[in-house]
């Protein structure tokens, strides 16, 4: 059969997209799906279900990554991988993540349906765990499967109401016994909306990344004193969440003190007692720091962790802080990424060559395989939030430059 005028089947992507965001879908139109939730478990479920309906191997390891395998004419060759994850931040998009899974499962059933022959095996995954939002950090499945992980670490990692992961991953039911440990890989490919505003403002169909910037995670913890916000005089008190407030806008000076091309973010913080006539007297609150250039992370860190020891002194605040995860900047395999490229314009899609401020299981996976990413554009150059969206036909188009990557490289 001629595959290069193969096409996936839109209108079914379409409603794969669609029948999965039903699952933890939110009024606002976006999902709630966190990591090991029930909502979690039933989309699980559900692409297990299609997965064992195009007659894949389905098979589950210890950290609950799901991996669905087709036969390929040399079984002893290293098989060609595609997929992403299922679950999504709080009240996240019905795209980020679930589209790479979807779009995976797309080309398998294109595949199936036209009876292609491959001479390397095929294979699909979803990642548990990619976010790391309920528990930290990301890409935690990816993590373990590639060794840069440890498992039992990774087990004992609680989320907010103190529930460790690898009792919740029991829960749902997908405490696999295949243990979680990489093979050779031919390839890896992971289609993504690009969560950025770059593709859309050049209407560009197709993204190609090279590589994935670095990113650091970090908590930071203050011990003030808590008392009656009444009869204590403004003099002299020792407010954890007034000192969190000046370190917050510290971080957020950071990139531009450091003059270099690099983000800093607090997304989350828990302010105790958090009582409105209590002075506060303990925070925890998170930073997030992105580059490609990893000496300026460690640079930032080691300039910002003195700003804001300096700045708990001066408020009588205790602080203390822990290096939650870390991954340097991840290049891709530069073969891989000049056949994306060259896919998307055979298949008449411009292309742009770019670099992923979001992460992503490619971090990882490029670290033991080659490796490659597809974009497609996000509209408004929103996600991680409920209105995040991307056009139907671009879905389309990235699933096409995923289905003849795939095949590429399953036939060299
Ligand atoms: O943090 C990230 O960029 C990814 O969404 N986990
Ligand atoms: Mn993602
Ligand atoms: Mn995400």
């Amino acid at each position: 059969m001629d595959l290069k005028n193969l096409k996936i089947n839109g209108a079914r992507l379409k409603n794969t997209l669609e029948k999965m965001a039903a699952i933890g879908g939110t009024p606002g139109g976006g999902v709630h799906r966190l990591a090991l939730s029930d909502e979690d478990r039933q989309a699980r479920d559900l692409f297990i279900k299609w997965l064992r309906e195009i007659d894949l191997e389905v098979t589950v390891d210890e950290m609950g990554n799901i991996f669905g395998r087709r036969s390929g004419e040399n079984e002893k060759w290293p098989a060609v991988i595609s997929g992403s994850h299922i679950d999504s931040q709080p009240k996240g998009g019905r795209f980020d993540g679930i589209l790479g899974v979807m779009g995976a499962l797309e080309v398998m059933r294109t595949i199936q349906e036209n009876r292609i022959k491959t001479r390397r095996p095929l294979m699909i995954v979803n990642w548990t765990n990619e976010e790391g939002s309920r528990f930290s950090p990301a890409m935690v499945g990816s993590g373990v499967w590639t060794g840069k992980i440890d498992r039992e670490w990774a087990y004992a990692r609680e989320d907010i109401q103190g529930k460790k992961f690898g009792e919740e991953l029991k829960r749902i039911g997908y405490k696999g016994q295949k243990k979680a440990e990489k093979w050779p890989v031919q390839a890896y490919f992971e289609l993504h909306i690009e969560q950025g505003p770059i593709l859309e403002k050049i209407s560009h169909r197709i993204g190609v990344p090279k590589g994935i910037i670095g990113i650091s995670w970090y908590d930071v913890w203050l011990e003030g004193k808590a008392n009656q916000v009444g009869p204590t005089p403004m003099e002299g008190r020792n407010d954890a969440l007034c000192a969190a407030a000046e370190m917050i806008l510290k971080v957020e000076g950071l990139p531009g003190k450091m003059g270099g091309n690099m983000v800093a973010t607090v997304g989350e913080i828990h302010n105790y007692p958090n009582s409105r006539n209590i002075i506060p007297g303990q925070v925890r609150f998170t930073i997030d720091m992105r580059s490609w250039n990893d000496e300026l992370v460690t640079k930032g860190w080691e300039n910002l962790r003195q700003d804001l020891t300096t700045l708990a002194a001066r408020r009588g605040c205790q602080v203390r802080y822990e290096e939650v995860w870390k991954v340097k900047h991840a290049p891709f395999a530069e073969s891989l990424v000049v056949r994306v490229k060259e896919i998307a314009e055979g298949l008449g899609y411009p292309s742009h060559g770019m670099i992923s401020g979001a992460g992503h299981d490619a971090t990882y996976m490029s670290q033991v395989a080659p490796t490659a990413m597809i974009f497609v554009p996000s509209i408004g150059g929103r996600s991680h939030v409920e209105v995040e969206n991307t056009k139907w036909e671009d879905c389309e188009a990235g699933a096409n430059v995923l289905l003849h990557c795939v095949l590429q490289s399953a036939n060299e």
